[in-house]
C-alpha cells in the first residue's frame, strides 16, 4: 500500500505511523500535516530517515497541496483534525475549517485520483452522551447527537464521508473510537495532563464533580483496529472501536494514576466544569470483533503503567511541549 496519513505528527497519527512501518515494512507512507500546536515532528524522529516514510508540511484545506500529494498514494487514512473539546468551546472556527472543510477537500481529491480506500478516523463523541449507571452503550445504529463544537464538526465530516460514498461511490470506511491514551499524547488532555502535572508537583484539575465516564483505549489497540479495517474491512462500513474499561469515573482515573505514581490525593483540585460536559461514553465493539476478529489487548492498568513509564522516560518531550504557547492556553482554560 501507498498510504497518505493526514495529521501524522499528532498523537494517534504518529503512533499509527510507527505501528504501520513496523508491521508493514514494504509499504510507503506520506505524512501530510500542517504542524499546528498539536503537531510535533519530534514524535517521528525515529522514522524520519526511513526510506519508506516522507513528510509534507501542508494544510488539508489547501487544494493545491492536497492535489499534489494525492496522486502519489492509493489509500488515505485521515486523522488530521482539531481534536480538543475545550479549545472548540473557546473558538469553534478552526474546528469547522479543518474538520469539515478540510475533509471535503481530501474527499474531492481522493475522488479525482481514484483512491482504493479513504479511511476516516472519527470519534464516539458524535453519538452524544449516555446517562450514568446504565448498561447503555453506543453501537453502529446509535443516532448522531453531537453536543460540542468539536463533536458537531466531526459529525459533519462523517456525514460528508458517507455522502461521497453514496453519491459518488468513493470507497470509504469509518471508525468511531473512544478516548485514546498512550505515548505522545498532548498534555492538554486529561491523562497526560495529570501525569505531567504530578511529575511537576502541580495540582491535577478535575472538572465539576469528577463523576464523568470515558471509555479508555490504549493507542496501540486503536492502531491494530485501523489495520484490521484497512486489510479486512468492508467498503461503506462503519466500525466502533473501544477499550476494556468498565465505567471508570474521571476522579477514579486520577486516583489510579496517583496510586501508581505513589502520590497523595491532596493534589486533586476540583475546578469549573466544562460547559455542556457529556456525562458518559461507552462503546459496544462486539460487531467489530465479530466482523474483523479485532479486540483490544491492553487492560487499563497495563496501559496506564506503560503510559506513565513513557512520560517518566521522555521528560524533555513534554517539557518542550508545555513551554511557550501551551502556558497561555493553560492560563485561559484554568485561570491560573
Ligand atoms: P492531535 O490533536 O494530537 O493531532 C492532530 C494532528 O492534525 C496534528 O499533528 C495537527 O498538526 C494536524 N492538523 C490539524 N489541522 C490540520 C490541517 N488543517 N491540515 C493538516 N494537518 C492538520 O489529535 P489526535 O488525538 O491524534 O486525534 C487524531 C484523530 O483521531 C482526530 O481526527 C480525532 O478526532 C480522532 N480521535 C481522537 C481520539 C482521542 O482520544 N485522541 C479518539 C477518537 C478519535
Ligand atoms: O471520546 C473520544 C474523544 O476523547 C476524542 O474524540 C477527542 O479528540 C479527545 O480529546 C477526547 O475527548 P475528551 O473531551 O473526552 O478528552 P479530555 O482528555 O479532554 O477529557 C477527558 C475527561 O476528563 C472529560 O470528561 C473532561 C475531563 N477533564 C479534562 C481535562 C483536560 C477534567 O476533568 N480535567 C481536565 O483538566
Amino acid at each position: 500500500m501507498k498510504l497518505l496519513i493526514t495529521g501524522g505528527a499528532g498523537f494517534i497519527g504518529a503512533n499509527f505511523i510507527h505501528y504501520w512501518l513496523r508491521q508493514h515494512p514494504e509499504d510507503q507512507i506520506v505524512n501530510l500535516d500542517a504542524l499546528t500546536y498539536a503537531g510535533n515532528l519530534e514524535n517521528l524522529k525515529i522514522v524520519e530517515n526511513n526510506p519508506n516514510y516522507s513528510f509534507v508540511k501542508g494544510d488539508i484545506c489547501d487544494r493545491e497541496t492536497v492535489d499534489q500529494v494525492m496522486p502519489t498514494v492509493d489509500t488515505v487514512v485521515h486523522f488530521a483534525a482539531e481534536s480538543h473539546v475545550d479549545r472548540s468551546i473557546q473558538d469553534a472556527t478552526p474546528f469547522v475549517k479543518t474538520n469539515v472543510l478540510g475533509t471535503q477537500v481530501l474527499l474531492e481529491s481522493a475522488m479525482k485520483n481514484g483512491m482504493k480506500r479513504f479511511h476516516h478516523i472519527s470519534t464516539d463523541e458524535v453519538f452524544g452522551a449516555l446517562p450514568l449507571n446504565t448498561e447503555n452503550k453506543f453501537n453502529e445504529t446509535t443516532p448522531y447527537d453531537p453536543r460540542s463544537p468539536y463533536s458537531a464538526s466531526k459529525a459533519g465530516s462523517d456525514h460528508l464521508v458517507r455522502a461521497y460514498h453514496t453519491t459518488y461511490g468513493l470507497p470509504i470506511t469509518i471508525s468511531n473510537c473512544s478516548n485514546n491514551y498512550g505515548p505522545y499524547h498532548f498534555p492538554e488532555k486529561l491523562i497526560p495532563l495529570a501525569i505531567t502535572n504530578i511529575i511537576e508537583g502541580k495540582k491535577v484539575p478535575v472538572y465539576g464533580d469528577g463523576q464523568y465516564v470515558r471509555d479508555w483505549l490504549f493507542v496501540e489497540d486503536h492502531c491494530t483496529a485501523i489495520d484490521a479495517i484497512l486489510t479486512k474491512g468492508q467498503i461503506g462500513e462503519t466500525y466502533l472501536v473501544g477499550g476494556l474499561t468498565d465505567d471508570i469515573t474521571n476522579l477514579d482515573v486520577i486516583k489510579k494514576i496517583l496510586a501508581i505514581m505513589g502520590q497523595s490525593e491532596n493534589i486533586i483540585e476540583f475546578v469549573k466544569d466544562r460547559p455542556g460536559h457529556d456525562r458518559r461514553y461507552a462503546i459496544d465493539w462486539t460487531q467489530t470483533k465479530e466482523k474483523l476478529g479485532w479486540e483490544p489487548k491492553y487492560d487499563f492498568d497495563t496501559g496506564l503503567e506503560k503510559t506513565i513509564q513513557w512520560y517518566k522516560e521522555n521528560e524533555s518531550w513534554w517539557k518542550d511541549v508545555k513551554s511557550g504557547a501551551y502556558q497561555e492556553y493553560y492560563q485561559s482554560q484554568y485561570n491560573q
